[in-house]
């Protein structure tokens, strides 16, 4: 696909692999939309970028802030491409210590989130493509999820996280298949470990121990790796409806 000129909503831009995203398209060309509800973080990554990039803040678990996003990303021009990067981790065993459930209340947060967020822009930005105009192949669009490695390898205390980045590998495939009618296609990457401030909050001697556990290369993902899958995805025509780790090789062990 075609990216110069398009438009691209990138949800959870703000930070992390969604910034990564916005840097890697806005340098091909393509006119970014950033959508986070870090204000503060957004507009500073859309200021630093310049003219092809904006911002809108909102919550991806809210449909009205993920209709408006859509909306602003539309009125850059055709909207290409939807990147769904917001999203978090929890870490909590089905039983606690003392041989209490799960808190219900965190697993529901974490399925909003991660699963009822992508949905939300997903459904929307994918309204919005199917009213562009097709390309000469007739293509209209790419959507991009996240999900995890955790979503195979869970590990102990991963409950949640896996449930919801499970579900996100799970709507790859029929979402594919409900969109090709209209040329949009659907791909889901499955990150390894990343060097973002997700992971900023451990000590640097986790960070590096976490680095040493990769097969090869032996160290954190970088988020400009992430954008530049994301912008092969957009531009190579041919992959839909699959699921690609992104994660130097790494199996996660139980803990
Ligand atoms: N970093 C990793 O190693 C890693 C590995 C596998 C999967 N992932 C997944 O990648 C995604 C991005 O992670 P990251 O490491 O870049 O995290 P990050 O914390 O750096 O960035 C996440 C961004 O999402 C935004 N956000 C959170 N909740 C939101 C909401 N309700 N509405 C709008 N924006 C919201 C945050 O403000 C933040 O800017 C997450 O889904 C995460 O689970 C990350």
């Amino acid at each position: 696909m075609e990216l110069k000129g398009a438009s691209a909503l990138i949800t959870g831009g703000a930070s992390g692999l969604g910034a990564g995203t916005v840097r890697t398209l806005c340098g091909l060309g393509v006119r970014c939309t950033v959508f986070d509800r870090n204000e503060t973080g957004a507009k500073q990554l859309a200021e630093e970028i310049g003219p092809v990039a904006d911002y809108i803040a909102g919550d991806v678990t809210n449909p009205d802030d993920c209709q408006r996003a859509v909306d602003q990303a539309a009125g850059n021009g055709p909207l290409r491409i939807a990147v769904n990067c917001a999203g978090t981790g929890w870490v909590g065993r089905v039983i606690n210590r003392d041989n209490s459930p799960h808190d219900l209340g965190a697993f529901k947060f974490i399925q909003e989130l991660n699963v009822v967020g992508t949905f939300n822009v997903m459904t929307r930005a994918a309204s919005t493509m199917a009213l562009t105009d097709p390309l000469a192949d007739g293509e209209r669009g790419v959507i991009v999820n996240t999900a995890s490695v955790a979503a195979f390898d869970g590990q102990i205390g991963q409950l949640a996280y896996s449930a919801s980045k499970g579900a996100v590998v799970g709507m790859t495939l029929p979402a594919a298949r409900d969109l090709a009618s209209v040329g949009i296609r659907v791909v889901t990457i499955a990150p390894g470990l990343f060097d973002t401030p997700l992971l900023g909050m451990l000590p640097e001697e986790q960070r590096d121990a976490l680095g040493q556990s990769v097969l090869f290369p032996k160290k954190l993902g970088q988020p400009s790796q992430y954008g530049e899958m994301v912008a092969h995805i957009a531009h190579n025509s041919y992959l839909n409806g699959e699921v690609i780790r992104l994660d130097g090789g790494i199996r996660m062990p139980p803990k």
